[in-house]
This record gives C-alpha cells, structure tokens and sequence, in this order.
C-alpha cells in the first residue's frame, strides 16, 4: 500500500484515480457523517451545493430525511441542524437518510468520489479505517485533509497521521506531507484536544461555543463505523472489516 496526504481537494490529482479515498474533516462534517451512521442513519448524502440538496432531499418522504447545512461553522437557516455531531441522536437519525452541505468536509467528499473505494474517517473512527486498510490492502491510497477554504488544516492532518502510523510497517509513503503528518501525529497524540484548540478552525469554533464540539471530535476510537460510499455522494455504514474477517473465519 502506498499512503498520500493531500492538505486539502484542491491538491489532489486531476488526471488520476486511486484505488482507495479517505475523506477527512476532523472540524466537523466526517466527525458528524460517522456520529449520524454510528446512531442508525439510513445514508448520509453529501452536497456542495445548498439548492441542490434542498432540491434533491424535496424528493424524499419528509419522515424518512433530515438536513444539516453549514456554512462559517453555523448553521444555514431553514436546515434542521448545523453540522454538530453533538446534535446527532438514535431517536431522530434511525432510518433516516441525512443531507448534509458544509463549508469544506462535503466538497472534499465530492471531489474523490469517483476513486474506486471511497471512505469518510475523522478520529472518531480512527481504527475501523485503519481495520479496513489492513483487510482490503488497496495499492494506492489518497488520504485528503479539508482544510478551511483552500488552507491547511491541523487537525485534518493529525488525523491522516493517526491513520498512517500504526500502518508503517506495511505502508510506503507517497509523499512528504504524508511523513509530516504521521510526525505531527506521534508528536501530539496524547493531547489531540489540545491540538484542535489551537488549530485555526477549532479557535473559530471556540468563539462560538463549540468547545464540546472539539472534545468529542479529538475522542480516538470511540466509534467503530465505517462511512463507504455506496454510490455517488452516498455513504453508508460498511461492515467493519474485524466482523467480516471473524464472519470469514467462522464460515
Ligand atoms: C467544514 O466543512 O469545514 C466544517 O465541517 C465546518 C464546521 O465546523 O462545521
């Protein structure tokens, strides 16, 4: 397996295809994907574009969508959430399908969607990621960061660290800012709130309140889903690669 990191969509090859896309936007939208397909959510489908998620969710029954918009870490008026994982509850996303558009996390998700594999990961679900990258083995692998509007972003690049390092033994690097990525990983993983506080998104998201955000979001491990595109803009929670190897194993 060969491991690129991408700061942000921008940075990522026009004219190639990789086997494997991880999407990550740790500051918030794949923190919340995974939080609303871990608490039962039908689908999450991802738009970049606010009209044509309002457009497309129109056709779906009232009872069986919600829609979360964000724009500037707030949420647009007339959606039903922002993009706060802490919002996320079993009792209202069971069996609904999510429509979400956020400022950078979902356009990161569109712009890789026509690699083979796609995934959404955020610390949160750190190790069903890296569980999926041990089973499945893909050749080449874009890890791409979401960045704050075409910059850099800390967090998104710890979080491809957090990913990368317990595969080093069996990985190649792709690129230097792979290499930097799991450095700044191994450099702050046993403080990652820490990190998030200082990162120029979570400093955004403090001056509006959104401290238990970063708490949450900087939780390792704590969830074991896996957000795979199913199709196009669509994600859903895949089996996670520990239940299908046990399931092999038994059969
Ligand atoms: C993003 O898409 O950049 C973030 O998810 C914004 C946010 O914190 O909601």
């Amino acid at each position: 397996m060969k491991l690129f990191y991408f700061h942000t969509p921008e940075l990522v090859p026009d004219a190639e295809v990789p086997d494997c896309a991880i999407a990550i936007d740790v500051l918030r939208a794949t923190s919340t994907i995974a939080t609303a397909l871990n608490a039962g959510a039908e689908a999450v489908q991802v738009f970049s574009d606010l009209n044509a998620l309002r457009s497309e969710s129109e056709a779906w029954p009232a009872d069986r969508r919600l829609r979360a918009g964000e724009r500037g870490g707030k949420q647009v008026e007339g959606f039903d959430f922002g993009n706060s994982p802490l919002e996320v509850t079993p009792e209202r996303f069971r069996d609904r399908r999510l429509f979400i558009s956020t400022t950078n996390g979902t356009r990161s998700l569109q712009r890789i969607q026509q690699a083979k594999t796609v995934i959404a990961a955020a610390l949160v679900n750190r190790q069903a990621v890296v569980d999926f990258l041990k089973q499945e083995q893909p050749e080449t692998v874009w890890i791409v960061g979401s960045g704050w509007e075409g910059s850099y972003a800390l967090e998104d690049s710890v979080c491809a660290g957090a990913i990368a390092a317990p595969l080093q033994a069996q990985i190649a690097l792709g690129n230097d800012e792979m290499l930097a990525a799991i450095a700044l990983y191994q450099r702050w993983e046993n403080n990652l709130y820490g990190l998030l506080c200082q990162a120029s998104h979570g400093q955004r998201l403090l001056r509006l309140n959104c401290e238990a955000d970063l708490d949450y979001c900087s939780r390792v491990d704590v969830l074991q889903v896996l957000p795979k595109q199913q199709e196009p803009g669509v994600l859903t929670a895949a089996p996670r690669a520990s239940t299908v190897q046990a399931q092999t194993s038994v059969a």
